[in-house]
């Protein structure tokens, strides 16, 4: 499968597959899902929870937790393909070309060690700084995002931070070794929604200053639409539509996409406490889907939709989506219009 984007990507997942083994079953969380991030863009991996954005975040780090796997697919960051690297230099490349920022930023940091020396260890693996020199690059990293009096708070231990402080050490020590492409996976959820937003604004500095690419992992599709440039839509593990912030988010061509537009306008809108606006459930991810995995949620499914599952199309210079129906059915009433 191609994606849509870039010549030369920074990075290039292709047909990625991770399962978890059970007691019972084989659970496929991540099937067959590709993309291209090029350096300095956003993109935005979205979906309801299980949906696999997590799982992938990790796999792109060599980071999947036990007992899942990384069972097809390749990782290439700057062409170097690092599913097929060894452990040491999955390691090496883990902070210096890749960095990840957890949803629970005490889950990033020891709470037994000084802010300051959690970012002197971490400039110490993969930079030559040490003592003064790694104190203060520590303090401007600190300043970078945005900590008052970086230079006392290097002595601070996580618990004396609030969250919105300790979320900005887990930022400023994932991006201590300038990596190319920083994973965020949903980086203000634990946040109040001031803090949210100035963490965001964080963020957006980081990618426009430093030319950082960034994986956004989210739920929340305001957050998606505030600071993607290209958007990723997954559904029980596939990816079911892709294309630029503006053409899935005012546009979406996938029933599941709209769906979720739609179930966050009714959060925003009259009916504050429909947190599920989507009738229906996730589907099981027991094994490759035979159908299409949203057809017993959809309301333009037809007797075709159990005929495989739909693979993406493009719709429209680079926007593709996984819904024949519904591309078809768009495209009429485009021609239809014109
Ligand atoms: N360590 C694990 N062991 C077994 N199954 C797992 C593990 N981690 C994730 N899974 C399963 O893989 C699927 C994808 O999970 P993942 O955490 O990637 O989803 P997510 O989209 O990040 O969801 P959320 O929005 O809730 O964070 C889920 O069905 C989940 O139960
Ligand atoms: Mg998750």
């Amino acid at each position: 499968m191609t994606s849509a984007a870039t010549v030369d990507p920074l990075l290039r997942v292709r047909g990625l597959e991770v399962v978890f083994p059970g007691s019972r079953r084989v659970l496929h969380a991540v099937n067959g899902v590709s993309f291209d991030l090029a350096r300095g863009e956003t993109l935005g991996l979205v979906g309801e929870s299980g949906c696999g954005k997590s799982t992938i975040g990790r796999a792109l780090l060599g980071l999947v937790p036990e007992p899942g796997q990384v069972v097809a697919g390749s990782i290439e960051v700057d062409g170097e393909d690092v599913t097929a690297a060894p452990p040491s230099r999955r390691r090496e490349l883990r902070g210096a070309k890749l960095a990840m920022v957890f949803q629970d930023p005490m889950s990033a940091l020891n709470p037994v060690m000084t802010v300051g020396a959690q970012l002197r260890e971490a400039l110490g693996v993969h930079t030559d700084l040490r003592g003064r020199k790694a104190d203060d690059r520590a303090a401007e990293l600190l300043a970078l995002v945005g900590i008052p009096a970086p230079r006392d708070r290097l002595r601070a231990y996580p618990h004396q931070l609030s969250g919105g402080m300790r979320q900005r050490v887990g930022i400023a020590m994932a991006i201590s070794c300038e990596p190319a492409v920083l994973v965020a996976d949903e980086p203000t959820t634990a946040l109040d929604v001031t803090v949210q937003a100035q963490v965001l604004d964080l963020l957006r500095r980081l990618s426009d200053g430093l030319g950082m690419a960034v994986v956004l992992v989210s739920h929340d599709l305001g957050v998606v639409a505030g600071l993607a440039d290209r958007v990723v839509v997954l559904y029980g593990g596939y990816v079911v539509e892709e294309g630029t912030a503006e053409d899935v988010l005012t546009a979406p061509v996938h029933p599941y996409t709209a769906a979720l537009i739609g179930s966050r306008a009714e959060i925003d809108g009259p009916r504050p406490d429909r947190l599920r606006a989507i009738p229906g459930s996730a589907p099981a991810l027991a094994g490759p889907a035979l159908e299409c995995p949203f057809r017993p949620r959809c309301a333009y499914a037809e007797p075709a939709c159990r005929q495989g599952n739909p693979v993406l199309e493009t719709v429209r210079p680079g926007h593709r989506a996984a819904c024949p129906v519904r591309a078809r059915a768009l495209a009429g009433a485009a021609g239809g219009a014109a």
